[in-house]
């Protein structure tokens, strides 16, 4: 298992769809397991494949620095099938630090994906479990959450915007 780097904004990477995973074989595994090491030690909520460089349907959220009963999810080749309602919440993004910002989105949302043992699963959520599984869907389209911000808002952080991708080029 290793701490993998974090790609920020203005990597193009992030700006890719990503594939589909074929088989949930040795390399996915142990992959994944370089994910759920790199989100721990982040300590974020959710991160997705491209997020550390690799464009593969595959994303992780895990609610546990909120609330430590909860485990890690993993979600590959995930499917949106319904979503509903609006909400505007928080949104911060590992992949733009220290940025945080209003974002309207779904507030339910239903979603199936397959697991680490490629089982298929379906889950309904709503609150934050739905907020951070719709924006690391996104992740996987190469959506970001600036995308939802207004353009008066976007203007205001187009500095920071700036400085990201100036360091993310160096
Ligand atoms: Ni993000």
């Amino acid at each position: 298992m290793a701490v993998l780097p974090i790609v920020l904004y203005g990597n193009p990477v992030l700006r890719e769809k990503s594939r589909a995973v074929e088989a949930i074989d040795r390399s996915t595994k142990d992959f994944v397991a370089d994910l759920i090491a790199t989100l721990k030690d982040a300590e974020g909520l959710g991160l997705a494949a491209n997020q550390v460089g690799v464009a593969n349907r595959i994303f992780l959220v895990d609610l546990s620095p909120l609330e430590p009963s909860e485990e890690i999810r993993v979600f590959i080749n995930p499917q949106i099938i319904e979503t509903s309602g609006e909400l505007e919440y928080e949104e911060g993004c590992l992949s733009f630090p220290e940025m945080f910002h209003l974002i309207t989105r779904p507030e339910f949302v239903t979603i199936r994906a397959t697991d680490l043992s490629g089982e298929e699963f379906e889950i309904k959520a709503d609150g934050i479990l739905a907020r951070v599984i719709l924006h690391e869907n996104d992740h996987i389209d190469g959506k970001l959450f600036i995308d939802y911000i207004t353009p008066m808002a976007r203007e205001m952080i187009s500095g920071k915007l700036k400085k990201l991708k100036a360091a993310s080029a160096a």
